[in-house]
C-alpha cells in the first residue's frame, strides 16, 4: 500500500492588480503582482478505488466534493497526461477563505497536482507542472511557485520578484464569497458605463508599478502601502457595498493600506510589523464589519510536499 502524500499550499494577496481590456477570448491581460501569504490549505492524496474528494475546515460545505472541484480536475489532467488511473482520494483541509479572492481553489489544484505526482511517481518536471497549472486556471501557476511574482498575460506567465523583508497582513473574511467572473464582468460594466469602453482597444496595456516593485525589493511596508492598487476593487465594492465599511474599519484601526484582495470579498490590510498587525486585527474584530479576522505574513513558500 502506497503511503498518503500531503501537499501544503499558500493563499495569495495581489499587491497590484492592473486589469487591461477584455480580450476576444474572454480573459483580461493583467499586470498582477502576487504575494503568497502564510495561510495554507493541505491536500492529501491516498490510493482509492476511484476518484473521491472530501473537504474539512470551517467553510467545507461551500466546496464542491465532486469532479467540478479544481483539485479533482487537476488530478484528472495529470492522470490523463500520463495514462494513469485517477483512483485517488483527495482530502482538502481548508484554511484559506472559500471564494474569497485569495486563490483558495487554485491552491487546492496546485496541491492536488503536486501530491498526485508524488503518489503516482509520474515525476513531472517543473515546466510540465506549470503548464498543467496554467491550463487549470490563471492563478494556479502562482500557487505552485509562491513567494512574490509578477504575473503577465492572464496572470499565468510568471517572473519571480525579490522581496527585502516579510510584510505583515491582516485579512478580514467576509460572509459568503464573490464569483471571480462576475467581478470581472462588473469591472467591464463599470468601464462601459463611465464611457471609456472595456476592450483591449479601449484600455491601456496594464503595467507593473516601478514604485511598488521597488518597495517589495527594499522590504519597506510604508512604501508598499503607498503603491498598492487593485483595479477590481471598484467592481467588488459595487457588488458588495458593505466592504467599504470593512476597509474603513481597518484604516481606522491603523492599517498602512486597506484593499480588496483580488476579486474579493476578503479585505487585506498591511501593517508595519506583527504588533501593529495584532492591533489592526483587534480593531477589525471589534468593528463587527467582517465574519473572521486572520493575520499572516508574506512572502510564503509555494506548494510543498510535507514529509511524513
Ligand atoms: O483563469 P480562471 O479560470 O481562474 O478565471 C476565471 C474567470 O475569471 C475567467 O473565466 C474570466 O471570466 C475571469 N478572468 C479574466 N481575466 C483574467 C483571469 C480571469 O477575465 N486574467
Amino acid at each position: 500500500m502506497t503511503r498518503p502524500v500531503t501537499a501544503r499550499v499558500p493563499a495569495k494577496v495581489n499587491v497590484q492588480l492592473a486589469v487591461g481590456g477584455l480580450r476576444p477570448d474572454g480573459f483580461h491581460d493583467l499586470a498582477n503582482v502576487f504575494l503568497a501569504v502564510g495561510l495554507y490549505d493541505e491536500v492529501t492524496a491516498t490510493p482509492a478505488d476511484s476518484l473521491r474528494i472530501t473537504v474539512s475546515g470551517a467553510d467545507a460545505d461551500q466546496v464542491p466534493p465532486d469532479r467540478t472541484n479544481l483539485a479533482a480536475r487537476a488530478a484528472l489532467a495529470l492522470a490523463g497526461r500520463h495514462g494513469v488511473d485517477p483512483a485517488v482520494h483527495l482530502h482538502i483541509a481548508k484554511d484559506i477563505p472559500v471564494a474569497g479572492g485569495m486563490a483558495g481553489g487554485s491552491a487546492d489544484a496546485a496541491g492536488a497536482l503536486l501530491a498526485c505526482d508524488a503518489l503516482w511517481g509520474t515525476g513531472s518536471s517543473r515546466e510540465e507542472l506549470l503548464a498543467l497549472c496554467a491550463e487549470l486556471g490563471s492563478d494556479v501557476p502562482f500557487s505552485l511557485v509562491g513567494g512574490a511574482a509578477l504575473g503577465r498575460g492572464r496572470g499565468e506567465l510568471l517572473d519571480p520578484l525579490a522581496t527585502g523583508a516579510a510584510f505583515h497582513w491582516v485579512f478580514a473574511v467576509a460572509d459568503g464569497g464573490l464569483s471571480t467572473p462576475a467581478v470581472y464582468r462588473e469591472c467591464d460594466r463599470l468601464r462601459e458605463a463611465s464611457g471609456t469602453g472595456a476592450t483591449v482597444e479601449d484600455i491601456a496595456d496594464p503595467e507593473p508599478s516601478p514604485a511598488l516593485l521597488e518597495a517589495l525589493r527594499t522590504g519597506d511596508p510604508a512604501a508598499l502601502a503607498a503603491a498598492v492598487t487593485n483595479d477590481l476593487q471598484p467592481a467588488a465594492l459595487s457588488l458588495r457595498p458593505s466592504l467599504a465599511e470593512t476597509l474603513r474599519a481597518g484604516a481606522d484601526a491603523g492599517a498602512l493600506a486597506s484593499l480588496v484582495s483580488g476579486s474579493g470579498p476578503t479585505c487585506a490590510f498591511l501593517a508595519k510589523d506583527t504588533e501593529a498587525a495584532e492591533a489592526v486585527a483587534a480593531g477589525l474584530a471589534a468593528s463587527g464589519t467582517c465574519r473572521a479576522v486572520r493575520t499572516a505574513s508574506g512572502p510564503a513558500p509555494g506548494a510543498t510536499v510535507l514529509a511524513d
